[in-house]
């Protein structure tokens, strides 16, 4: 009797409530306890990896056990004054047993597939492998800024009273940071389920001001245990504020804040002091679907026609031709490429670390 050598393989599909255990188990074993840490990722990233997400984790199987996944974090995020739907890509992983074999690559390609399906109009994602990405659509697009504060500069940055600022995640707080994020009208739109899983987050601490006992807040800030603002909202002042509060409650010698790169006003008080800035890339996107896109921003004066892997774009007399990774500078740049609609383009998309996958 002669057996087959050749391993069953299964999927790439989305993954079953009964199997979330063992795709959770994968992505420990994969990103935390193989490279020596402990087994966290649920509580790292509780908005990505949850039951109700459950068909958004894509997995592939070998001989009956998971060995790849790729996890979709669908969300509505403002992207000029609209709302887009996009799909956030993490836990991209495989097991060290089974890599090379295109697994990953195929994951990929079905998370694609299901974020079409899923009405996506973009994909996001970050990573330090970027031509693996690329290969398969998704380019570095975008802008953010980074500013830098030291134990110097903090002198720079406005005082609050210590007595006024709370880093209780009650229900106050909560509400605090929903309205405060939901006014500010950037990066995700979240709600307050959204928001109170968020703030259950590992390894965060978010502080309020709240300027008269038992009033509404009128900034938060949160940040991770390394000195990063990774979101924040409210009046520039005590965005700043509680960064200088936070530097001096951790003892951190260096802090840096993360902010939009279309100026907002915190931006702008951070500019007017000069404190140096550096800009990066949003991170890397694969556009779905050029004309959803452009439809929800108010842009629908453009038209787009493909044809063998290329969009042509035209808006009067003035037309361009891009390939699937142009479309993302095109749209969201920050290169210019081309003088096409350059006074509409690109378009303003933020999308906070706090958020990250
Ligand atoms: C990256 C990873 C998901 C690839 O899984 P895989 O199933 O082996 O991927 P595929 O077989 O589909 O593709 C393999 C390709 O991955 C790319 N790749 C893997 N690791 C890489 C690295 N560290 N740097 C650059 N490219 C890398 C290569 O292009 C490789 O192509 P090659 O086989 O021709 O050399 C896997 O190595 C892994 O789980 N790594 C640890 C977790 C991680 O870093 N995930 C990515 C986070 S953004």
């Amino acid at each position: 009797m002669t057996t087959s050598n050749s391993p069953t393989v299964e999927g790439p599909r989305g993954c079953r409530p009964v199997e979330y255990g063992e795709t959770l188990d994968l992505l420990n074993w994969v990103f935390r306890a193989h490279q020596g840490h402990r087994p966290s990722m649920g509580g790292d990233y509780p908005h990505l990896y949850n039951l109700p997400n459950v068909s958004n984790l894509r997995i592939l199987k070998v001989d009956g056990r998971i060995v790849s996944c790729v996890a979709i974090y669908q969300a509505q995020v403002r992207c000029n004054s609209a709302e887009i739907t996009v799909g956030g890509i993490g836990g991209v992983g495989t097991d060290p047993d089974h890599r090379g074999k295109g697994y990953a690559r195929l994951c990929l390609t079905d998370a694609l597939s299901h974020m079409a399906a899923q009405n996506c109009d973009l994909s996001i994602l970050w990573t330090g492998i970027d031509d693996f990405y690329r290969a398969l659509g998704w380019e570095r697009a975008g802008l953010w800024a980074h500013f830098q504060i030291d134990n110097s500069t903090n002198s720079l940055l406005p005082i609050i009273d210590p007595a006024k600022v709370s880093a209780a995640i009650d229900e106050q707080a909560i509400m605090d940071v929903d309205s405060l994020h939901t006014t500010s009208g950037q990066g995700l739109v979240r709600d307050l389920g959204l928001t109170e899983l968020m703030l259950s987050r590992v390894g965060h601490h978010c502080y309020t001001l709240r300027d008269q006992l038992g009033g509404a807040a009128s900034a938060y800030v949160v940040t991770n245990e390394g000195g990063t603002i990774k979101d924040y909202a409210g009046t520039p002042e005590g965005v700043l504020g509680l960064m200088k509060y936070a530097m001096t409650e951790h003892r951190w010698s260096h802090a840096r804040i993360i902010t939009p790169a279309t100026a907002d006003d915190t931006h702008k008080l951070l500019g007017d002091l000069r404190i140096p800035c550096r800009n990066d890339y949003l991170g890397m996107i694969h556009v779905l679907s050029p004309a959803s896109l452009l439809s929800k921003t108010g842009l629908s004066d453009i038209a787009i026609k493909e044809s063998g892997g290329e969009f042509t774009f035209t808006r009067h007399s003035e037309s361009t031709v891009v390939s699937q990774l142009g479309l993302a500078k095109l749209l969201f740049g920050p290169e210019r490429y081309s003088d096409f609609a350059s006074d509409e383009l690109p378009l303003d998309l933020y999308w906070s670390e706090w958020d990250h996958m």
